[in-house]
């Protein structure tokens, strides 16, 4: 694939930033998500934020499960020019974990809060509820 594969400039990726046309760059490769912008989960407007650079400090710090970068592949057209992307923001987290972060960037952080605080809430108003269903059969 990759042998093959047409290599980019960040420039040229940069020009597909809009919602009718979102390139990104991730771990090196360049992936046209125009057609997915509405059906991510995690929003359109993350992705369309994140062109115009390196997104893979972006797309790790979500922490993407396995079927989400298995479904890449579907987006893929090519290889980005790595020369291209300025040092600043050229993205290797797994090999420099001090990396600069870059700037605009904190997506998940309040939905991530949010999920956090549902998952001990949620169990918490079941047990709630089970233990007053019962108190109340047995009182009834
Ligand atoms: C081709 C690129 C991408 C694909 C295929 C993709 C796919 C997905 C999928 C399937 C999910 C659902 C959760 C999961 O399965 O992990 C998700 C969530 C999310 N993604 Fe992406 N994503 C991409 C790029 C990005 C980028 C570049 C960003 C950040 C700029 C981003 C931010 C998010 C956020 C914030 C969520 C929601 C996480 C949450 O609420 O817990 N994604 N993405």
């Amino acid at each position: 694939m990759a042998s093959h594969a047409k290599v980019y400039t960040l420039d040229e990726v940069s020009t597909h930033n809009s919602s009718e046309d979102c390139w990104l760059v991730i771990h090196g490769k360049v992936y046209d998500v125009t057609k997915f912008l509405q059906d991510h989960p995690g929003g359109d407007e993350v992705l369309l934020l994140a062109t115009g650079k390196d997104a893979t400090l972006d797309f790790e710090d979500v922490g993407h499960s396995t079927s989400a970068k298995a479904s890449m592949d579907e987006y893929y057209v090519g290889e980005i020019d790595t020369a291209t992307i300025p040092k600043e923001v050229l993205d290797t987290p797994t090999k420099q974990p001090n990396h600069t972060k870059q700037p605009n960037h904190n997506p998940g952080k309040t939905s991530d809060f949010i999920v956090n605080i549902l998952r001990v809430l949620v169990p918490l108003l079941i047990l709630g509820y089970a233990i007053g269903v019962r108190y109340y059969s047995k009182s009834a």
